[in-house]
């Protein structure tokens, strides 16, 4: 860790212990918090915050509040003119909810600020620094940890406030991936804490876009002691509406009947391919091609060579030539 690194840890820590204790006295961003359903055990778990309604409450922090760490952990931006003639400095945050986002090690690394009611952006979000990567961190990984191991299972979902939802109704071993596309690291990341990973994004159009990347980054990593398993809501729902409107008994339910990778494999390959014309199935091999190709030789790729020889009138030694699949 470098001296600059720490600085920064450091501007994170105090921003986050200031926007928590700002969060007592702020009436309106703890009413929003209760209709929504957020208890303040769970609050104070997730270390949730909130950030005033003020262009640079910060000072109140930071008795040098022009430092340039300031600036390079994202929690200030620095303004000038169209000359550069004049430089005015002001909080990233205003009149936000605030999410800590930690790593691992419980080092809080960015935020993530939630509009109270309507407003765009909706979120706002630390930028990337030499301490956040966002293709590399999972929102809530760090509270997650045990509760993983104990569940046995990983629930990754898209937003801030489903992990909240869903730690507070009986579901602690969710994470999020926080609008980025889940990367093959996050999916490394996920696989060195558990066996088991359940994707349950939203029930919308952008959510089962967010579920075919996913599918994408885990090809790389599936091996034959992982399962992957795909939750799809119904198309009105995220994860956090889902629990609260339909309780904890049915979320596990659908965590019960959640798809496995290799059926939803199959289901994206075959999608809108009539296998009942040669030029269908020609069409559902030529999508599966890059995705098999991906996956390095284990039991499950031959499951899904089969699968796939089966539906489109071939046999599974014409596939593995036809992909190229290396033994
Ligand atoms: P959603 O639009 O599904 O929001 O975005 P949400 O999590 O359900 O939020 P609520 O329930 O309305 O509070 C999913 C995730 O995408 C990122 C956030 O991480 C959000 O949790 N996002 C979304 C942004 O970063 N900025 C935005 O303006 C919107
Ligand atoms: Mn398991
Ligand atoms: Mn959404
Ligand atoms: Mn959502
Ligand atoms: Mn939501």
């Amino acid at each position: 860790v470098t001296a600059k690194s720490l600085a920064l840890s450091e501007v994170m820590t105090k921003a986050c212990d200031f926007y928590r204790q700002q969060l007592r006295g702020a009436d309106r961003a703890i009413q929003y918090l209760k209709k929504r359903g957020v208890t303040g055990e769970i609050a104070a778990r997730f270390g949730l915050g909130y950030s005033p309604d003020a262009w640079d409450s910060l000072r109140a922090v930071f008795a040098d509040y022009g430092a340039s760490a300031l600036a390079e952990a994202g929690m200030v931006i620095d303004k000038s003119d169209d000359e550069g003639a004049y430089r005015k400095r002001y909080d990233r945050f205003r009149d936000r909810i605030m999410f800590p986002i930690r790593n691992t090690k419980g080092q809080v690394i960015g935020f993530g600020g939630r509009i109270l009611d309507q407003g765009e952006p909706k979120y706002l979000n630390s930028p990337e620094t030499p301490l956040y990567q966002k293709g590399l961190e999972l929102y809530g990984l760090f509270e997650a940890r045990q509760a993983i191991r104990d569940a046995g299972y990983a629930l990754v979902t898209e937003g801030y406030m489903d992990v909240v939802a869903l730690a507070q109704l009986g579901f602690p071993q969710a994470v999020a991936t926080l609008g980025t596309a889940c990367t093959p690291t996050h999916v490394q990341k996920l696989l060195r804490q558990t066996d088991h990973v359940i994707f349950s994004f939203d029930g919308d159009s952008a959510g089962r876009r967010a579920a075919r990347r996913a599918l994408d980054a885990c090809l790389a990593h599936v091996n034959d002691n992982k399962v992957i398993k795909f939750l799809f809501l119904p198309v009105e729902h995220d994860p956090d509406s889902f629990v609260r409107e339909y309780g904890a008994d049915a979320f596990a339910s659908e965590v019960q009947n959640a798809m496995p990778l290799s059926q939803f494999l199959i289901k994206e390959v075959s999608a809108d391919n009539d296998l009942a014309t040669a030029e269908g199935r020609a069409k559902t091999q030529f999508e599966a091609k890059p995705l098999l190709q991906q996956m390095a030789p284990s039991a499950l790729r031959l499951q899904l060579v089969r699968n796939l020889a089966q539906i489109t009138q071939s046999t599974a030694a014409e596939i593995e030539a036809l992909f190229e699949l290396s033994q």
